[in-house]
């Protein structure tokens, strides 16, 4: 293993709420126990690949002191992909050299982790790998922080549109984010108790989500809730909002809402509007519970980085922050089970 002196540490893909947590904690650790040095690349790989004039900053614990309760990430992010363009994968590794990077700790999902992986894999790059997305669909993690403020606020969004549709005796679609993923539309559908919560897991049949709203009109209440993920299938594909792929190759999902809202109208003959919460749920200030996971994780991350557990992803076992190969981390993508959909189908109606 060669020798540690400087650490790098970036955050790639959507923001999420707990970003600045992990930076915070991997300083303070690193600067403060280990006497590394911390390196902040920003822009996710970006800063590596185009080493642009402001793509690093140094990072001391008076940087990291007052950051944890920040929404977004001080570093920055996008969603650049180093194995998209022949070539850039060196130019990565090569640009950790320049900056004297010796190891380097990568927060992110999907994307950014199995970049992380190949790079380790391909080229032995000196990396561990920090879970983080608001969609929760890590496997080999029990949960990602980001996840409890995005259900959180979702969560509040229903409760506040519950009101409304009463009070003009409307149904509201809420249209929730995630990706292929149904989490948080799963988790705010129960805690904000919708009416009726739709994840891409499960194609929805839209006549029997109409007679369950026909059914409550006719018991008095002309109005409801309805959460939807945006990944949701109708007619066997998902809604864009346009044609344009990330460097991942991800569609920009968005477009459900409405078009739900307008075959719930068609179907009840009861006036229906729809939300798009988008952006909202990564923004903002993140909830006690991931202030603490993305502490833990970042403390975690630290200490595989002295303790050489290159290629390992720090993750949530039971109560216990464990490492497992990144591998076994970007695997695939975990979505809802069954068995929780129907606990939430229990409370339909
Ligand atoms: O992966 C997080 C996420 O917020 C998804 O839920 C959503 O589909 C996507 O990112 C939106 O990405 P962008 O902010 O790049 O439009």
């Amino acid at each position: 293993m060669a020798e540690v002196n400087r650490v790098g540490i970036l955050t790639g893909g959507g923001d999420a709420p707990g970003l600045n947590g992990v930076i915070r904690a991997v300083t303070m650790r690193c600067v403060n126990d280990y006497g590394y040095e911390v390196l902040g690349i920003k822009r996710g790989w970006r800063g590596l690949l185009q080493r642009e004039d402001d793509s690093t900053r140094p990072l001391t614990v008076d940087d990291a002191r007052y950051i944890l309760q920040e929404g977004g990430t001080i570093l920055g992010s996008s969603r650049t992909n180093p194995y998209k363009n022949e070539g850039d994968a060196e130019k990565v590794v090569e640009n950790m050299k320049e900056y004297g990077v010796d190891a380097l700790v990568a927060v992110g999902g999907d994307d950014t982790l199995g970049v992380a992986r190949r790079l380790y894999d391909d080229f032995g790059v000196q990396v561990v790998g920090c879970p983080k997305t608001i969609d929760n669909d890590l496997s080999a993690t029990d949960t990602t922080f980001g996840y409890d403020t995005a259900v959180s606020i979702a969560t509040d969004a229903i409760d506040r549109v519950r009101t409304t549709a009463k009070s003009h005796e409307r149904i509201l679609v809420v249209e929730i984010m995630g990706r292929n993923a149904g989490w948080i539309t799963w988790g705010a559908g129960v805690a904000g108790a919708a009416n009726v919560t739709l994840i891409p897991e499960v194609e929805p049949d839209l006549d029997e989500i109409a007679n369950i709203f026909k059914a409550r009109a006719e018991r008095g209440e002309k109005w409801g809730v309805i959460a939807v993920s945006e990944g949701v299938v109708l007619d066997e594909d998902y809604i864009t909002q346009n044609a344009e792929k990330d460097e991942f190759g991800h569609a920009r999902l968005g477009g459900i809402g409405a078009t739900l809202a307008g075959e719930i109208k068609e179907r009840t003959g009861i006036d229906t509007r729809h939300v798009v919460l988008g952006h909202l749920q990564r923004g903002g200030t993140p909830t006690a519970y991931d202030r603490i996971l993305s502490t833990r994780y970042g403390l975690r991350a630290a200490e595989a980085v002295k303790n050489g557990e290159w290629g390992q992803m720090v993750a949530l076992r039971g109560s216990e922050i464990v490492t497992v190969s990144l591998n076994e981390a970007t695997e695939e993508t975990k979505t809802v089970p069954d068995e929780l959909y129907r606990a939430a189908e229990t409370f339909f109606g």
